[in-house]
């Protein structure tokens, strides 16, 4: 069982995702657990009593537009996700646009390895104050070159894409997909389909009956 603990200052932002279809389906199997942790609910009261409030955040003592995430509450959420036992192989990722650019290699990577739980942690504002992944020896990771609002999508991504590697999470037809990458086209009924008065066909080799040359057809892709 691989869990996935997610430390997020926007829980809500996850769950229609992670409640539909694949992923569901992996956390009724016990596949995979996803835990989601809020750094609100670990950190400090400020403000008067008249008009108290949770601080998240702070101005970047270099100056500049932002806030960046506070430490504590956020060390605080990990510690909670971490609870008591330290067994178990642990990761610990902070979603980034600088971090390492995930890729199926690196999702197959933490399967092959045996984690038992991943810390994911998504940043928002201007980033994180940067001693959080000191502390934690945490790996910064990012989903492509270019930037989000936060964290909460590339944990998403990474979480799918490291579900769909865990042998029973997929169903047969799918697990057989795994070249998808460099794979082909792919056509279902009807056979001509008509657009905008304009014709378009499947092509002839699938309707052959001929396996051989489908199977060519494929691999040229
Ligand atoms: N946060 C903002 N942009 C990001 C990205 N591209 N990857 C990971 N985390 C991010």
């Amino acid at each position: 069982m691989l869990t996935f603990h997610i430390i997020t200052l926007f829980p809500e932002s996850l769950t229609s995702y992670i409640g539909e279809s694949i992923l569901s389906r992996a956390q009724e199997k016990k596949l995979i657990k996803i835990k989601v942790y809020n750094p609100r609910d670990f950190a400090e009261v400020v403000g008067t009593p008249e008009y108290p409030r949770l601080k998240v955040d702070g101005r970047p003592y270099s100056g500049g537009p932002g806030m960046v995430l506070l430490p504590g509450p956020i060390l605080r959420a990990v510690g909670k996700a971490r609870g008591k036992t330290k067994t178990g192989k642990w990761k610990t990722i902070i979603f980034s646009p600088g971090g390492t650019v995930f890729t199926n290699a690196y999702a197959k990577n933490i399967i092959d390895k045996k984690i038992t739980d991943i810390i994911m942690i998504c940043g928002r504002y201007e980033g994180i104050d940067a001693r959080v992944k000191k502390i934690l020896k945490a790996e910064e990771v990012s989903i492509g070159e270019y930037v989000l609002t936060g964290g909460e999508l590339p944990a998403m991504v990474a979480m799918d894409s490291i579900s769909r590697q865990i042998k029973g999470v997929l169903g047969k037809f799918e697990s057989l997909e795994e070249n998808r990458i460099s794979s082909h086209e792919v056509y279902t009924r009807p056979e001509i389909f008509e657009y905008q008065k304009k014709k378009y066909k499947v092509p002839a080799v699938l309707l052959s009956g001929d396996h051989k040359k489908i199977e060519e057809w494929k691999r040229r892709g």
